[in-house]
Parts: structure tokens; C-alpha cells; sequence
């Protein structure tokens, strides 16, 4: 059936110039999932545009976790009304987290007539059989199932020809209780092993110089299947395949950092010697309130095993401000920890409330004023410990991945090292997609500069 629509549409759509706009929000997953939106519509005859004004389809790709970013969304679909009413052949869908919230398909039903398609977060296969059955009824086509076969059945279009995103599994298992994502990509599903090696091994073939492994707890890989790999036997095999390549994943939840995991981590040669091992807050009350299932104390154990076996080891990190009646003590406990683990850099968020987690349904008596404040100063204790984690690098030589121009200054370049470090040196731009050694000379607190060697 499916493979019906995608026929008819390709005698639709093939050669006649029609364009896409597929635009991402959220996590690493969901650009992921774009891309693969991104090879159905190669697939039936369009090419893609970073204008909306041009196309001729346009896909929202929605993140729900957290309400500005839903809110970002409904104001974006909401100005493409006038583009709908100066050509009402073109096709808008929304796909994605949002997606899969009964209330927004509601809203998005009820106010957004300009909207044709939904598409859920299991259903990106069904985006044809939708296209055609909207332009056959000129009506609101939706799909938003929940389909155990998650494979895109289409080659998917990559943002970048050196660094690749490839999803290990799906889904999340923990309910945390501010989070949504569980409730928007249901249960954990893993790949299958040897699919993903299969998959790592073309991309390498192809050239690919980085692959980042997705998922939302990556550390539970395999759990929900039989007789297969767990993260760190998938790590060390794809390891193991040939090729100048560096190796990253996220995210890890601290509760499954196992030693077995670090020492993986430390002795495979192609995997980053970087983590991002999201802590959330420094207090265990809060760690509790959250179902974290860790202690600082147990936390604090992985990070010192790491940096006592590497002393450079890079440590990134979220954290979530203003929990629901979080005290000034509690928040000084995360201000604490963040001094005590010195991270490279920290993703700080105010926490929001989503409807039908456990923590919306906490009365919260702290204002907003003080979470803004709260934040404030997080980023201010983290500036200068940016600053000074950075200056460790000056006078040492890095490797660093070229991966494209620097905003900032004219004929530099700009990439990451294998700890993840942004750097910044003078340089040819057909370097970019490639490893190259620098001497770093001079640091700032978000990047290092230096000189190739
Ligand atoms: N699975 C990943 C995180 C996915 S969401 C993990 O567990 O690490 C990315 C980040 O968004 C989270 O780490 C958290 O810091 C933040 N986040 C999630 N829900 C939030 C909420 N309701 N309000 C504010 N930040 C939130
Ligand atoms: Fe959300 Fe927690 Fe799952 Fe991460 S581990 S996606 S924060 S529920
Ligand atoms: Fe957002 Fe969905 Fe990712 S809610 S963070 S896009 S899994």
C-alpha cells in the first residue's frame, strides 16, 4: 500500500521543481527523524529549500519538551496562514513530540485550518499514504499510531557529509517525573545490533568522520531485546570497525553508568573521551522528587573514577532550575555541585510544566522571578568555570574535527576536539570535514583558538 502512494506521487511530483522546508526543533532525535521525513520527500520527487516562501511543502518537526517550545511552534504555524491563502496548493504538516498530545492535535485541529497533515513520531512511514489522501479529499489527513516497525523505509537526507546521527533505540523508560518524552516516544525500543553496525560501517565506508549514537538513555540499550548486545558490547564492536573515525553517543542516564560502561568508554581508541551525563540538580531531595534513582554521592563516584583514570576527560551536562518548590538550599546544593565536578559546559533550563507528568500536578510556590535569578547565577558560576577548564588546553596540541567556517572571524574555521572542546584556527575551508592537529595558543570561555600544525 504504502508503496502504491509512493508511486503515484512520484508521477505527481517528479520534474516539476517542487520544493520542501523540513524544519527540526528539540533533541538530536528529532533532526534525526528529519532527515528521514527529509529521504520519503527526496524519494517522491521534491528537492529542499530553506525558504518557507518557496516550497511547496513545508513539515514542522515539533519538540514538546517544554511549553516555549510548543508555544515557538503554534506561532509559527499560525504566520503561515497568510502563505497557505497566497497559495493554497501548498501542503503544511506538523510532525513530531507535539504530535503526539491529544490536546495539541485538538488546538492544531480546531485553530490551525492551514494545517493538512499530522504526522505522530512512530508514523513517518505513513507521510505518502497522507500527502495522497490529502490532496485526493483536499481534507485534514493525520496519522499519529503508534507502529512497532520503526525502520524509514527511505534513504535518509543528511545534514552534513561527515558527521552522522544514528539512532540505537527509542523511546524512554524512566518518567522522570518533569519529563514528557515518555509519554511522546512511548517505551524503550532498541535496533537491532547488527543493523546499527551495518549502518556505521557504510557511513564509514562513505566517509564519515563522526558518529554520535542516539537515544534517550542509551546506557539501556538492548534490555527489551533477546539475545543480543548491551551498550558497551555495541560500543567496543563498533570499535572495532576500520576507518579514521570518533565515536559519540547521548544521552546516559547516571543511574546506568556502569563501570563496566566507563571502561569502555576509556579503552576503545575511537570513542570520545567525553560524556554528557545529565544530573538534572545537585540535591538528592530534588533527585528523588525527580525519580533520578541516583545520588549526588553515587554521581560524584562516576565522575572521580573517570577523571582519575583520565585526567582531561570531558564532563557536560543539564540541569533543571526551579523544580517545583525547590528551596534556595536546594538550588545551592546544584550551584555546589557544578563547582565540585567542573564541567566543560552545562545546558541549563527553567523547569516547565507539561501536562500529565507527575511533578504538574505539584502545587509550585516559587515565583518566576526567582527561578530567572536562580538561572542567572548558574550560568554566571559556570562562565567562570568555563574559563578556567578552558585555559588547561593552551600550549597543548589537539586534534580537532573541521566542521565549518567560524561566524567570527574571517578565513578561521572551526571545530571540536575528541573532549569536545570548540576550537577556532586559520584555515582552508576545504579542510572542513577533516581531522586536523592544532596547537592551541589562547582560550576563551566557550572555545579555545590555535594554530594548525
Ligand atoms: N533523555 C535525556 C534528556 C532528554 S530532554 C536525559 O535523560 O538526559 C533534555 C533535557 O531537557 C533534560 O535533560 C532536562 O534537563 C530538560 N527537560 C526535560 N523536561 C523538562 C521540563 N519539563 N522543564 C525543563 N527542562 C526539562
Ligand atoms: Fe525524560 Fe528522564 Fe527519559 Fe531523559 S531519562 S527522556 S529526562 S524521562
Ligand atoms: Fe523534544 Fe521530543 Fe526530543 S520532546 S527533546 S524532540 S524526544
Amino acid at each position: 500500500m504504502e508503496l502504491d502512494y509512493r508511486k503515484k506521487l512520484k508521477e505527481i511530483f517528479y520534474g516539476n521543481n517542487k520544493k520542501a522546508y523540513v524544519h527540526s526543533f528539540g533533541c538530536q532525535l528529532n533532526v534525526s527523524d528529519g532527515e528521514k521525513i527529509k529521504g520519503i520527500l527526496k524519494e517522491i520527487g521534491f528537492s529542499f529549500t530553506d525558504s518557507p516562501e518557496d516550497s511547496d511543502i513545508i513539515i514542522l518537526n515539533t519538540c514538546a519538551v517544554r511549553e516555549s517550545a510548543e508555544e515557538r511552534v503554534f506561532g509559527i504555524i499560525g504566520s503561515m496562514k497568510k502563505l497557505k491563502a497566497e497559495k493554497p496548493d501548498l501542503i503544511i504538516g506538523v510532525s513530531g513530540c507535539m504530535t503526539a498530545q491529544e490536546k495539541n492535535l485538538e488546538r492544531i485541529k480546531k485553530s490551525y485550518p492551514q494545517v493538512d497533515i499530522v504526522l505522530g513520531t512512530s508514523a513517518i512511514n505513513s507521510l505518502p499514504g497522507l500527502i495522497y489522501e490529502h490532496l485526493n479529499s483536499n481534507r485534514f489527513a493525520y496519522d499519529i499510531s503508534e507502529y512497532a516497525d520503526f525502520s524509514c523505509r527511505a534513504e535518509q537526507v543528511r545534514e552534513s557529509s561527515f558527521k552522522a546521527s544514528v539512532p540505537i533505540m527509542f523511546g524512554c523508560n524512566n518518567f522522570c517525573t518533569y519529563c514528557i518524552v515518555p509519554y511522546v516516544r512511548g517505551r524503550e525500543r532498541s535496533r537491532n545490533s547488527q543493523d546499527i553496525i551495518d549502518e556505521v560501517t557504510a557511513l564509514v565506508n562513505q566517509g564519515y568522520k563522526e558518529i554520535m549514537l542516539l537515544g534517550q538513555n542509551v546506557n539501556s540499550y538492548g534490555k527489551d531485546l533477546e539475545n543480543d548486545m548491551t551498550f558497551p558490547e555495541l560500543l567496543r564492536e563498533i570499535n572495532k570497525i576500520e576507518g579514521d573515525f570518533i565515536i559519540r553517543f547521548m544521552s546516559s542516564h547516571p543511574k546506568d553508568a556502569t563501570k563496566e560502561l566507563l571502561d569502555t568508554i576509556l579503552e576503545c581508541d575511537k570513542v570520545a573521551k567525553h560524556l554528557h551525563l545529565p544530573v538534572q540538580s545537585g540535591s538528592n531531595s530534588i533527585l528523588r522528587a525527580m525519580n533520578r534513582n541516583y545520588t549526588v554521592e553515587k554521581y560524584l563516584e562516576t565522575v572521580k573514577y573517570l577523571r582519575e583514570r583520565y585526567k582531561d576527560f570531558s564532563l557536560t551536562t543539564d540541569i533543571i532550575v526551579g523544580f517545583p518548590n525547590e528551596t534556595d538550599e536546594e538550588f545551592q546544593d546544584t550551584v555546589r555541585l557544578i563547582k565540585q565536578v567542573e564541567y566543560d559546559n552545562i545546558y541549563s533550563f527553567i523547569y516547565s510544566k507539561r501536562s500529565g507528568t507527575k511533578a504538574s500536578e505539584i502545587s509550585d510556590t516559587i515565583p518566576e522571578e526567582v527561578k530567572s535569578r536562580r538561572m542567572r547565577e548558574l550560568l554566571e558560576v559556570q562562565r567562570e568555570i568555563s574559563d578556567r577548564h578552558y585555559k588547561r588546553f593552551v600550549g597543548k596540541t589537539m586534534r580537532v574535527l573541521a566542521d565549518g567556517k567560524s561566524r567570527k572571524h574571517e578565513g578561521f574555521l572551526t571545530g571540536k576536539s575528541n573532549e569536545f572542546i570548540i576550537a577556532e584556527f586559520e584555515g582552508d575551508e576545504s579542510l572542513i570535514g577533516s581531522f586536523v592537529n592544532i596547537k592551541v595558543t589562547d582560550s576563551m570561555n566557550w572555545a579555545v583558538t590555535g594554530e594548525i600544525i
